[in-house]
Formats: C-alpha cells, structure tokens, sequence
C-alpha cells in the first residue's frame, strides 16, 4: 500500500497548516490571570517572522486579537526582500476566525498593512456583518473552509492561536504541524496552549514526528513536530 493510500487523514485540496506558538515550560500560552501574553523574547519573534514568511496566510482567534489589538508583522528587512522576490505580498493575508463578529473597528489590527478577511461561523442571533474586510467567508465547516481558502490560492497558513482556535483545528485533526518556541518561564493557571476540555481527535494524539529543534539564544528552545501523512513540504 503506498503511503498516500495508508494517511487516513482527509484527503482533497487543502492548506498545510502549521501552528506557531510561544508557550511556557508548563505548557501555557499565558498568564495565570489571562491577558495579553508576550513570553518570547526577541529570538522567539525571529522565528515567528519566519513563520510569517513562509505563510500565504495566518488564522487568528478573535480573542486574540480583540486582546492584542493587532497582528504580528513581518519586520526582519530580509524576509521581506525574500517575500518581494517571490512576488508575494509583503505580509501574508490576516484572517480573523470569529462567531460573534465582535471585532471593533477601533482595534488597529484594522489600520495595520496587510490585507485582512474573516472567516466566520453563523452567529446565534445574526450580527451585523463586521466592517474592516476586504474579503468576508463562511465558516461552516472547517474542511469546507479550508477548501475555499486553498482555492483561492492559500496554500500555507500559519495558525497563531490562540487556545480556542487550535483546539478547534486539532479536533478535527487538521493541524499538520506544531511550531513551539518554549520559553524560560514557569506560570501555572488554566491557559494550556489547549483548552483544558479540548478534544483532540483521536488519530491526532500520537505519531508527532520531531523535525526541528534549535536552541534559541534567550534559553528559548524552538521545536517542530510533524504529522506522518501532513501536507505540504518541511522547510
Ligand atoms: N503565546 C502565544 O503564542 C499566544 C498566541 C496567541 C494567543 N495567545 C493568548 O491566548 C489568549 C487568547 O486565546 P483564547 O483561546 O482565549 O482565544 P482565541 O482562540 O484567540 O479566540 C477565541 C475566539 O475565536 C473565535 N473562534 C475560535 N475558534 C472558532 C471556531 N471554530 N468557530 C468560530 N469562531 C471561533 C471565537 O470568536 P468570537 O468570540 O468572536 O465568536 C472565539 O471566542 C490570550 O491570552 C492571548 O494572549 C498566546
């Protein structure tokens, strides 16, 4: 049997996704007491950068934004030539995951210069449609959603979290890589980098193959697990 015929991860026309997180020695994404977390230093943000480099697209929770109030750019002056030579957009598409829509027009993630578009599952009740896009989706399914996203050309999606997000990706077995630069900080309390009532699916809790580990200056250590069967290449 070839490998393709043994993945029984679903098949069709789909992004590689990868999910890029800072998190703690214990496993957290932040604070004990919540908040907008900041745990990696300045090695940590280069290798986000790269992330964002490699990227098409980046998935974010609206929770995230709405308690950051913007996205992560690329800044490294080289990336962005690299990016340019390519062709590509100087900043992959920011594409907010929300229900409720609840993303104020204020935030400046709404003045930042990328392009931006929402993904969004039905809200109960409806909302009025949030201001600010350049491009507006359904999200009724996330096969169908990451469908469409690779239709229209977005092949390689960081996912930057948070908690909520990648729990919901992970239940359904659709992240193909896990980016986790852990940082020297010991910080308890709830906020798991996983939702403690998240459900993984099951083909998705063992099997992680380590691709990368890289000791990072700041006593930062970068690690990257694939999945057998992910898409996409690894570099
Ligand atoms: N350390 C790191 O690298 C890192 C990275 C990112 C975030 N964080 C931290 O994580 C925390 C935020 O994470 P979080 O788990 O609370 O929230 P989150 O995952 O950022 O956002 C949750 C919200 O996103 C929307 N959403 C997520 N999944 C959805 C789905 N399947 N369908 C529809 N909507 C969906 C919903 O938005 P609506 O509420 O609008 O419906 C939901 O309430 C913050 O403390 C932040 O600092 C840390």
């Amino acid at each position: 049997m070839s490998p393709a015929a043994a993945d029984p991860r679903p098949s069709g026309l789909r992004p590689e996704l990868r999910l890029v997180l800072a998190v703690s020695l214990d496993g957290r994404l932040a604070p004990a007491e919540g908040g907008a977390a900041q745990l990696g230093g300045a090695a940590d943000r280069l290798v986000l950068e790269e992330a964002l480099a490699w990227a098409d697209a980046v998935l974010v929770g609206a929770e995230t934004l709405r308690r950051h109030g913007s996205t992560c750019l690329i800044h490294s002056p080289a990336l962005l030539e690299a990016r340019r030579s390519q062709g590509r957009s100087d900043q992959p598409i920011a594409i907010a995951v929300s229900r409720s829509g609840r993303l104020p027009a204020a935030l400046p993630f709404f003045r930042q210069p990328l392009e931006r578009w929402l993904l969004q599952a039905a809200p109960l009740p409806p909302a009025a449609p949030a201001e600010g896009f350049d491009r507006h989706m359904p999200l009724d399914s996330w096969p169908e959603a990451l469908a469409a996203l690779a239709a229209l050309g977005q092949r390689r999606i960081a996912v930057l979290g948070g908690a909520k997000l990648a729990a919901a990706l992970a239940a359904e077995d659709l992240l193909d890589e896990l980016q986790l630069t852990v940082c020297p900080r010991l910080l308890g309390g709830p906020h798991g980098w996983l939702p403690a009532d998240a459900r993984v699916a099951p083909a998705a809790r063992a099997g992680w193959r380590l691709v990368e580990h890289r000791a990072l200056p700041g006593d930062e250590l970068l690690l990257r697990w694939r999945r057998p069967g992910a898409q996409g290449v690894t570099s």
